[in-house]
């Protein structure tokens, strides 16, 4: 039953996008992706590793972008990968593939709303040996996510490891990087973190 929900809310992505035409929700990750580009354009990459596309709203920003940036864009669910293909993003290559199996590495690794799923010092110590450079989605307490949490818990199994901007700070300094925060929403308490190993 487990699996079978699993897969319905993850590898069916286009299902679980019809939460985003809740109008708030389309416009917070909207926004959120609008800082990303902003930032990416900035750094220039010309290799970027994204973690957990998704239904790639954010993979067809960056490929668009950058044309001449190569994106390995990947994700666990085989149904997702099998979609994201169909879009025909040149600049970009999409791979069933867990993040801490990820061996190679990458001018930048970006993940929107993805590493609220990791525990966070594990997925830092896997991006220190991935890229310099780090730019990722997180979630501070709000009364959104505490409903978000048991929903997201029943489909997926998997917790939301909600964690408050300065509480991460502090854990990514320690685990050697310098950390900014980029972006916070007030509403939804999703921030931007950039992170750069020290
Ligand atoms: C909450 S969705 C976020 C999707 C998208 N980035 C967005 O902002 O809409 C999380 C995605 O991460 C993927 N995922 C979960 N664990 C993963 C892992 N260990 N490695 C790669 N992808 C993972 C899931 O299959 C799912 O598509």
């Amino acid at each position: 039953m487990k699996g079978f929900l699993n897969d319905l809310y993850y590898g069916f992505p286009e299902i679980r996008s019809l939460m985003f035409l809740i109008p708030p929700l389309y416009w917070f990750r909207r926004e959120i992706a609008k800082v990303f580009i902003n930032q990416i354009m900035d750094i220039r990459p010309k290799t970027i590793l994204e973690v957990g596309f998704s239904d790639a709203f954010l993979t067809k920003r960056i490929s668009l972008s950058l044309p001449d940036c190569k994106i390995f864009a990947i994700d666990t669910s085989l149904n997702g990968v099998e979609r994201a293909k169909k879009l025909g993003l040149k600049n970009v290559v999409f791979l069933c593939q867990d993040f801490f199996e990820t061996k190679e590495h990458y001018d930048l690794t970006v993940s929107m709303h993805v590493f609220v799923l990791f525990d966070h010092r594990k997925a830092l110590k896997k991006l220190k040996e991935i890229s310099k450079i780090s730019l990722i989605s997180l979630t501070g307490v709000s009364l959104f996510t505490s409903y978000h949490r048991p929903f997201h818990r029943f489909f997926t199994g998997m917790d939301v490891n909600i964690i408050e901007p300065e509480d991460y700070v502090s854990i990514a300094e320690d685990e050697g990087f310098n950390v900014e925060i980029l972006k916070v929403n007030h509403i939804e308490r999703s921030y931007i973190v950039k992170l750069e190993v020290k």
